[in-house]
């Protein structure tokens, strides 16, 4: 073989390059794996002493980040120094959508990607495998290349002589249950035109994947595979989303209809459960590149269809905050909602583009008072998500005594039971395991009746929530339940 890789750089710590890392690390013994981040207090937190502070949760991560820190995983901001060492660079850093300029709302920002191969290009020596490895718009590898091309002919790096191939692998982790998708993956994908290259990436992933599920395909086609696999599921989710609004309206449950629909074997079961609408760094990312790219190739019906699974997402979002306000008389001002759950998803703390953003917004516009819970996410994270406006400075528990009062404001609490005190509305936005073993006879007895229970996940047995006198709500569930009659 052409290059046998001993030293792994991956720019970027993040919630794609953290796990990652870890995993290649445990399960290649034989290769440095070095993590290299610009943010100097996320790298202090991967090098934490306590391993319940990593800067990502993820379950099983800790365990292994434990076993090969220090041994062949290495975090630090070290970039010129592992660059030069390196034979495989992974660049997994961020790419937002586009906030100005060409492409705006749309096409993914490539800034810090173009930085990643500028400083590639600045420090690497002799040969140099350039991954992608981040979610990237159709096209990316050729702006690494010609970046990376144009320091071989520059005098910037002449004296190392460097040269490089570029190839795009994309991650298919799924948050929460990244460390399984990545020790036991369904396929890993390698695009690329050099044969050497892509075999020394093979090698790698040899050490735990077996041959068959190693796909090698062109760099085109790995890029839209993976933005197209990302919109296929994304598009699940709106679809199924679409129908528990119908049978809301026609009195049949979204649970039946997924069943029934799940067991077609050309459907299939998986991503059929209908929530408060997907959120997470990569769905609507990946479906408006998606949209750009159609529009800017010519294609707008191609772009219309997938901007659909997006609308349909946001608008589903709106329908639950309008339909809380609906059921509690018309109006939330000065009422107190508690939130259960702000991740996008249970298990993580990650809470980008969560439907709980949104929907709290949507509340506090209307005059709520929120108290969330979450139990991962920190408060800090949700001041920045939820912005300081509505932030009660005073304290996390908060009970609001005057109904009538039109001031708008969430605080953060720790427990379930003390963010359900004194409150009318309880909405579950993530489907954390906690939340479906709430006491449900406790809550109801300390909130003001007549209290409500809004299920956006399915994640309550209504016979234990209904019995206690709470009005309930689920998702897509168009039951005529008339509460329990048990007075509390
Ligand atoms: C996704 C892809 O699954 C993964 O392959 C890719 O690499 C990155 O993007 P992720 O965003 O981490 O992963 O989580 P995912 O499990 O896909 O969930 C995304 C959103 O869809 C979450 O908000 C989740 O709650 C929601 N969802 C998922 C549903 O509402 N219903 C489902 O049936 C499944
Ligand atoms: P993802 O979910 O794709 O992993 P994150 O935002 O969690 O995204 O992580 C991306 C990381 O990349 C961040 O920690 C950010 O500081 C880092 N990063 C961005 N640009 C650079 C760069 N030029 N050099 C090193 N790290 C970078």
């Amino acid at each position: 073989m052409k290059y046998k890789i001993k030293n792994i750089c991956c720019i970027g710590a993040g919630y794609v390059g953290g796990p990652t890392m870890a995993v290649i690390a445990d399960k290649c013994p034989n290769i440095n794996v070095e993590v290299i981040d610009i943010n100097k207090e996320r790298i202090d937190d991967w090098n934490n002493k306590d391993f319940e502070k990593l800067p990502v949760y993820e379950p099983g991560l800790a365990e292994i980040v434990k076993r090969c820190r220090g041994r062949n995983l290495h975090f630090s901001n070290l970039l010129e120094e592992k660059i030069k060492n390196a034979d495989m660079v992974f660049i997994s850093v961020n790419t937002p959508t586009k906030t100005k300029g060409v492409g705006a709302g749309k096409a993914s920002d490539l800034k810090w990607v173009e930085v990643c191969a500028r400083q590639v290009a600045q420090f690497a020596r002799g040969h140099t495998i350039v991954v992608e490895k981040s979610t990237l718009p159709v096209r990316t590898a050729e702006v690494i290349k010609s970046i990376l091309e144009s320091s071989q002919s520059s005098t910037l790096n002449f004296s190392n002589n460097p040269s490089f191939d570029v190839l795009s692998n994309p991650e298919f982790l799924s948050e929460g249950t990244a460390i399984n998708d990545l020790t036991n993956p369904d396929r890993v994908l390698i695009g690329g035109d050099r044969k050497d290259a892509i075999e020394a990436l093979c090698e790698v992933y040899r050490n735990w994947v077996s041959e068959e599920k190693i796909l090698k395909t062109n760099v085109w086609s790995s890029e839209l595979a993976k933005l197209t696999a990302n919109a296929f599921l994304a598009q699940r989710i709106s679809s199924i989303n679409s129908i528990s609004a119908l049978c809301e309206a026609t009195g049949a449950d979204v649970r039946e209809v997924s069943r029934a629909i799940g067991s077609d074997n050309r459907i299939g079961s998986k991503f059929l459960d209908s929530g408060p609408g997907f959120g997470g760094s990569c769905f609507k990312k990946d479906i408006l590149n998606l949209v750009y790219l159609s529009e800017y190739f010519g294609l707008p019906e191609v772009g219309d269809f997938w901007k659909g699974v997006v609308e349909l997402n946001s608008w589903h979002q709106h329908r639950i905050s309008k339909l809380v306000v609906k059921n509690l008389f018309g109006t939330v001002s000065g009422k107190k909602i508690s939130i259960l759950g702000f991740a996008f998803k249970a298990n993580t703390n990650d809470t980008r583009e969560s439907a709980a953003i949104n929907i709290c917004h949507d509340l506090l516009e209307e005059g709520a008072i929120l108290s969330i819970h979450d139990p991962k996410v920190e408060k800090w994270q949700i001041s920045k998500d939820l912005g300081s406006k509505y932030l009660n400075p005073i304290n996390n528990d908060y009970i609001n005594e005057n109904n009538n009062s039109n001031i708008s404001e969430w605080s953060f609490c720790s427990t379930i039971y003390q963010a359900v005190k004194g409150s009318d509305a309880i909405l579950i936005l993530t489907e954390w395991d906690e939340y479906s073993f709430i006491d449900w006879e406790r809550v109801s007895k300390m909130m003001r009746h007549p209290a409500w229970v809004f299920d956006a996940r399915s994640i309550t047995k209504p016979e234990q929530v209904i019995k206690f006198g709470l009005n309930l709500w689920r998702i897509g569930d168009g039951y005529e339940r008339p509460t329990g009659d048990i007075k509390i």
